[in-house]
């Protein structure tokens, strides 16, 4: 008996693991980086970058960032405001597997949190 309920420990242990990998997606591939590249006028600039190590590709990805309104952007064509903190990553096109975007900013550090997206897993 009391190897019995062991066994089915471990399936059920098992079969929960699974349930929380699949759940997490590529949440943990999701690399976001933030880079000091120099001082302009005073004030630092930063090379932000999110890489897709997931073996899907991200669509709609959407990025959370409180201070975004605090920095100077220089390039606004990777991230564009959707509402409140949340921003649009590429325009909503795909960031394929193995690759990424960044773009650069100058100010203070930004709080950046991935919000949501979409994988499409082939
Ligand atoms: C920002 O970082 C990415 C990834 O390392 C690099 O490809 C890109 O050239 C950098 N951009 C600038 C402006 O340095
Ligand atoms: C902004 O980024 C896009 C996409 O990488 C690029 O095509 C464009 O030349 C950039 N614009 C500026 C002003 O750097």
């Amino acid at each position: 008996m009391a190897t019995f309920i062991k066994v089915l420990g471990l399936v059920l242990c098992l079969a929960l693991m699974c349930e929380g990998i699949e759940s997490l997606g590529c949440d943990s591939d999701i690399v976001i980086n933030q880079a000091k590249l120099g001082i302009i006028k005073g004030q630092q600039v930063w090379n932000a970058t999110l890489t897709n190590t997931c073996a899907c590709t991200l669509l709609d990805m959407k990025l959370s960032i409180p201070n975004f309104n605090y920095v100077i952007k220089i390039n606004t064509t990777i991230i564009s405001k959707s509402h409140d903190d949340i921003y649009d990553v590429n325009g909503g096109q795909p960031i394929y597997s193995n690759s990424g975007i960044f773009f650069t900013y100058v100010g203070k550090s930004l709080d950046v949190i991935i919000n949501d997206y979409t994988e499409a897993c082939s």
